[in-house]
């Protein structure tokens, strides 16, 4: 957030993006996969809010007694797995459906500062989150090798499930973000914003 700071002068938007997956059924899951999974997708999210509050709150409160309204944004990165849940995905869904719940508490705790806060639910992005789920696909976290992508059989069913017949390209899962981060969406406050080609349930990272 310092870095922020010092590099921009100001915090205007914020987009808690970062992500990954830890797959396995539930009875086979274990206690640090799980914690993994809430630390990086409603531990670190809060963390980077907490941190940015004097940046988003001090310069409002000026603005304020200026008479001054100035929109800044909060947009967190979630999946129809939080929101739908998803089978093979106990640890991501808890922590995708936890951010939700920061979303709104945050939009209600800010929306005085005129800091909208809002969560994009994504359904299937084509990333190398959800390409095949090969041995050349993993990330490495701490040392350990982390394996990512989704079964090639779910893969597959994409274009049946989804009504508009195919994933995403990460631009189109963009244009969401963008929205909530532009003049334009300056009313919708507290909002989950499902960019998911009208899918709606879990099927996807
Ligand atoms: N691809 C999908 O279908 C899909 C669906 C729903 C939600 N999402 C979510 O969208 C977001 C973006 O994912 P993506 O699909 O673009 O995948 P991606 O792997 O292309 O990008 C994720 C990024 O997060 C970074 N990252 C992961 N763990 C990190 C950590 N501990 N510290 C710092 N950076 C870290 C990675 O380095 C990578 O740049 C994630 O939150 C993901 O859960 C993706």
């Amino acid at each position: 957030m310092q870095k922020a700071v010092d590099s921009f002068g100001k915090i205007d938007i914020i987009v808690n993006n970062a992500g990954y997956t830890l797959d396995s059924p539930i009875h086979k899951m274990s206690d640090e996969h799980f914690q993994a999974m809430l630390d990086i997708h409603t531990v670190v999210p809060f963390r980077v809010i907490r941190a940015a509050a004097p940046h988003l709150r001090e310069p409002a409160k000026k603005e304020r007694e200026e008479g001054k309204e100035v929109f800044r944004k909060i947009v967190n990165i979630s999946s129809t797995s939080g929101t739908f849940g998803n089978a093979g995905q106990a640890n991501y869904s808890a922590g995708k459906a936890g951010v939700v719940g920061l979303t709104k508490t945050v939009a209600k705790e800010w929306g005085q500062f005129k800091v909208n806060v809002n969560a994009v639910a994504f359904g299937f992005i084509d990333t190398r989150l959800t390409q095949a789920k090969v041995d050349e696909n993993t990330m490495e976290k701490d040392g350990e090798k982390i394996q990512l992508g989704i079964p090639e059989q779910m893969r597959g069913m994409a274009a049946m499930l989804i009504p508009l017949g195919r994933p995403a390209t990460p631009e189109e899962a963009a244009g969401g973000v963008f929205f909530l981060c532009s003049p334009w969406s300056n009313y919708v406050h507290g909002q989950t914003l499902h960019v998911t080609g009208g899918l709606f349930g879990g099927m996807s990272g």
